[in-house]
């Protein structure tokens, strides 16, 4: 079958970096599902596992963890799917990426397609919402059934993939009053047109922007980009006793002690934890998905589709980490079709 992979680990730049390569097909047992690639989406998490290093692999390594496509065939434990369902997904961390015209995941953290979308719009989905749900409902807490509304939250990084599912989840679930933040008028307006209340450049001084809009103070804060030079700032406009969320990894010591006064909480979220370590409530991404495709067929969600750059080959996917790399995508990036 086709594939998209990389042998050597190179700067997006190099012909080299991802090539067009064929794999075998592989075959479905236990309660994987092997799934037919219609459509994928890019994360910036393709981009740091192909980061340049001197790992040399005597098999292609194929990347992508973002998909939409049909289940062709089931392992005899499968129960939530049956052949023919249309799904979207993300998978897991440890194994194989989607980049291939077949792939297996298994059935506990796919989820049934939103029917209203095809699989280019419903491919830029999964990751981004699992992470963005998590973030919000389960380790800040908030309420996906608005118990929380008109509380504040502060959301780093709104036009970015997981910004864009993140504000309409605070939003349209939690019912917050959501302030994001862009550096640019088409990712401010984008961010916007998704629902933040208010927009706050990141790049600039954000307690001063915050008491300008007069909210100097907030419930919640999702950072949900560089967490290095935004902790700062977010300690300074978290409430007493409210919570940060980051995804995203720090390269220096965070000063947690800036929250001891206010005793706020730091959480992190992985989307890969619990397919990483098989946890017990793995099926809670099955079901996640499912809520997400159900929340996009009654009109609640819309789909984050920024860009569609063409089928999926090596060609395109260089273009996609190569803009992805850039930091200033707005929406998802998705390809469609081998
Ligand atoms: N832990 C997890 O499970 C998990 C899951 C998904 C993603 N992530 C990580 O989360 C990060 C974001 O992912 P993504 O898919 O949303 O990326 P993305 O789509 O590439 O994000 C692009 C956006 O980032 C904004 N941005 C750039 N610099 C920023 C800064 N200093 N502060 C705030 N925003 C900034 C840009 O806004 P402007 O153009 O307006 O400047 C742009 O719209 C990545 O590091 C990714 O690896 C982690």
């Amino acid at each position: 079958m086709k594939a998209v992979g990389l042998y050597r680990y190179l700067p997006i730049d190099d012909a080299e970096a991802l090539v067009d390569i064929e794999i075998p097909k592989p075959e479905a047992t236990g309660r994987d599902l092997l799934v037919k690639v219609e459509a994928i989406s890019v994360n910036p998490v393709d981009t740091k596992v192909r980061a340049p290093k001197d790992t040399v692999e005597k098999t292609p390594r194929v990347l992508g963890w973002d998909a939409a496509g049909t289940v062709v065939a089931a392992g005899p434990e499968v129960t939530l799917f049956e052949v023919g369902d249309p799904v979207f997904y993300a998978g897991s961390i440890t194994r194989p990426g989607a980049n291939s015209e077949f792939h297996l995941v298994e059935e506990r953290i796919v989820g049934h397609k939103p029917a209203s979308l095809d699989f280019t719009h419903a491919a830029a989905l999964p990751l981004t919402a699992i992470t963005a749900w998590e973030a919000l409902f389960d380790r800040l807490g908030v309420s996906p059934q608005g118990a929380d509304e008109g509380r504040t939250v502060l959301v780093f990084g709104g036009a970015g993939g997981v910004g864009s599912i993140g504000i309409q989840l605070a939003k349209q679930l939690g019912k917050l009053k959501v302030i994001a933040t862009a550096s640019r008028p088409e990712s401010a307006k984008w961010a916007r047109e998704l629902g933040a209340d208010h927009i706050v450049n990141h790049f600039g001084d954000l307690p001063a922007q915050m008491k300008e809009i007069g909210i100097e103070q907030v419930d919640y804060v999702l950072i949900f980009n560089d967490t290095d030079p935004n902790f700062p700032a977010a300690a300074q406009l978290i409430k007493p006793q409210g919570g940060i969320c980051t995804i995203v990894e720090n390269s220096a010591a965070l000063p947690v002690d800036l929250l001891k006064a206010k005793s706020a909480a730091f959480h992190w979220e992985f989307m890969f934890t619990r397919s990483m370590f098989g946890t017990p409530d793995m099926i809670e991404q099955h079901k996640l998905l499912t809520e997400v495709a159900r929340l996009v067929d009654a009109g609640t969600l819309r789909t984050t589709l920024g860009q569609h750059l063409g089928g999926i080959n090596a060609e395109n996917l260089r273009r996609a980490h190569r803009l992805l790399e850039q930091g200033r995508a707005i929406g998802k990036l998705v390809l469609t079709g081998f």
